[in-house]
């Protein structure tokens, strides 16, 4: 694999933060892939490669997609074109034909880092970089200790979990709006993580 081609054409894409945030969940992707017994260069490349299309704007994000694979919106409803849910499905298009990734599970893990699609239709590699990404040093919020403890602990449902209810707690002040999926996984994980102890979902 020709990983210093990829990281080249990361850095020429996006600002220095998010390149750095990129190399961080790479690094992230290449722990997980030991503890959850992922392809490790699938693991790599979803890491470095998931925000290429991160610095774009919401109508190129929409006209790439539009263009190349329309049907990554049919789960996506209309009130959710933000860039939260479009970067990584645009990213599935653009990075086929600047790079020639053709790998459809990594494609499909860059599409849904946001979570957004139903337990079931999350990939194992999918629920990896949606949570690794959170976990990166580059994001700075509280509670992101307690998550990456539980990641890196082999314990991705409660980390699922606890990342799912930061989201559902959060993004309604930044302005993004929910998911359907997002609420539907959260309680299937609960019920699948059963008894959690009384201060689990704190952010100390
Ligand atoms: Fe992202
Ligand atoms: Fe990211």
């Amino acid at each position: 694999m020709n990983l210093q081609k990829y990281q080249r054409y990361i850095r020429e894409r996006v600002d220095e933060a998010r390149y750095q945030h990129s190399l961080d969940v790479m690094e992230a992707m290449v722990r997980a892939a030991s503890i959850y017994g992922l392809d490790a260069n699938q693991a790599r490349l979803t890491g470095l490669l998931h925000d290429a299309e991160k610095n774009s704007t919401t109508i190129n994000m929409l006209q790439e997609i539009q263009r190349c694979n329309p049907k990554l919106l049919n789960d996506l409803p209309e009130y959710c074109y933000v860039p939260t849910f479009l970067h990584g499905r645009a990213a599935a298009c653009t990075l086929p034909r600047d790079l020639g990734i053709d790998d459809p599970q990594i494609l499909d893990a860059i599409a849904r880092h946001a979570g957004d699609a139903d337990l079931s239709d999350l990939s194992l590699l999918t629920r990896c970089i949606h949570v690794a990404d959170m976990t990166a040093p580059t994001n700075k919020f509280q509670g992101i200790k307690k998550l990456s403890d539980l990641f890196f602990g082999g314990k991705l449902d409660e980390a699922h979990l606890l990342l799912s209810h930061y989201i559902l707690d959060s993004c309604p002040g930044l302005g993004i709006p929910i998911h359907p999926s997002w609420k539907r996984n959260m309680k299937l994980l609960m019920k699948r993580v059963g008894q959690v102890p009384q201060n689990f979902f704190s952010r100390d």
